[in-house]
């Protein structure tokens, strides 16, 4: 893990790069500036959404790059209001188009809406869209232990990747725990607690000790405890800063430190549960 395109296997074979640049609520054009820039810190791990509306500026970025395709992982995450086994295959289509590429490298379905009932049918349809050769790795996101079991349970396909809220203030022991029973790679979204941990004096302490920012900090924390990490920024500066982490490591006491912080009720956005919104 001492650089950043270091990547970790996940269970169907494929690898994910540890460390990459999420996208939410990023405009299309800003999208494309914040691509652009992350490449050139060289990231390798893009993360978007169908709802996030701005894979068409992550597209642009990608034909503007004079990377190889290889060397670029590509997430996107499946509409909310898609499940049914047409919407995916339509709005599957339509992200391949904005994004401008042959093969994703990562579809997930964003969030699993329980009382509408139909991730199992989703699923079926990522693992119809992976057999075509058109996805490499299908996972899921926002996913607790019963949604994971029952998609396993019905077609025997068990998803490469969870991407769940985990930050120091939210730590997701228990389903982690699940995750490393089943195979599957713990991926944090907002792992700077959408920011709000960035003046947290436990943190602060650690940073100034080290000559470094809180936002490193918790990325490396994120880094040591072997998750994927996507934190978001729209400012170039702090993009590079975010990436600029593996030249330190944190040590057991900090480690400790940062994990004392965990809260049953830290989560910062909704409750898989409940969360039933359509975009
Ligand atoms: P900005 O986009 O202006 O940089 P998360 O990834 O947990 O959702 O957190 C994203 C939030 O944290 C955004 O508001 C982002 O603001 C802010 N942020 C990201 N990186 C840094 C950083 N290095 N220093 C301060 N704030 C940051």
């Amino acid at each position: 893990m001492s650089q950043i395109d270091h990547r970790i296997r996940l269970n169907d074979g494929h690898s994910i790069p540890q460390l990459g640049l999420g996208f939410w609520q990023l405009t299309p054009t800003e999208a494309e500036a914040v691509a652009t820039e992350g490449l050139a810190a060289g990231y390798r791990l893009l993360d978007t959404a169908e709802g996030y509306s701005n894979e068409e500026g992550v597209g642009a970025a990608l034909a503007r790059s004079n990377l190889q395709r290889s060397d670029i992982y590509v997430t996107t995450k499946l509409r909310n209001a898609a499940h049914s086994r047409d919407a995916v295959l339509r709005e599957f289509d339509a992200s391949m188009e904005k994004l401008g590429v042959e093969v994703l490298d990562l579809f997930l379905i964003h969030w699993p809406r329980p009382a509408q009932d139909l991730y199992v049918e989703a699923w079926k349809t990522l693992i119809e869209l992976r057999d075509q050769g058109r996805i490499a790795s299908i996972g899921v996101s926002n996913f607790n232990e019963d949604h994971l079991q029952r998609l396993i349970d019905e077609t025997g396909v068990t998803p490469a990747v969870n991407q769940i809220e985990l930050h120091p203030g939210f730590q997701q022991q228990n389903l982690r725990q699940v995750h490393q029973r089943l195979g599957i790679v713990t991926e944090s979204w907002s792992p700077l607690g959408q920011g709000g941990l960035l003046d947290n004096p436990a943190i602060g302490a650690i940073a100034n000790r080290l000559g470094r920012t809180p936002a490193q900090v918790i990325i490396r924390w994120h880094l040591q405890q072997g998750l994927v990490v996507i934190p978001k920024s729209a400012n170039a500066g702090r993009i590079r800063q975010n990436a600029d982490v593996f030249a330190f490591s944190l040590s057991d006491e900090d480690l400790a430190a940062i994990s004392a912080l965990d809260r049953a009720d830290g989560r910062v956005g909704p409750d898989p549960r409940t969360a039933e919104f359509s975009f």
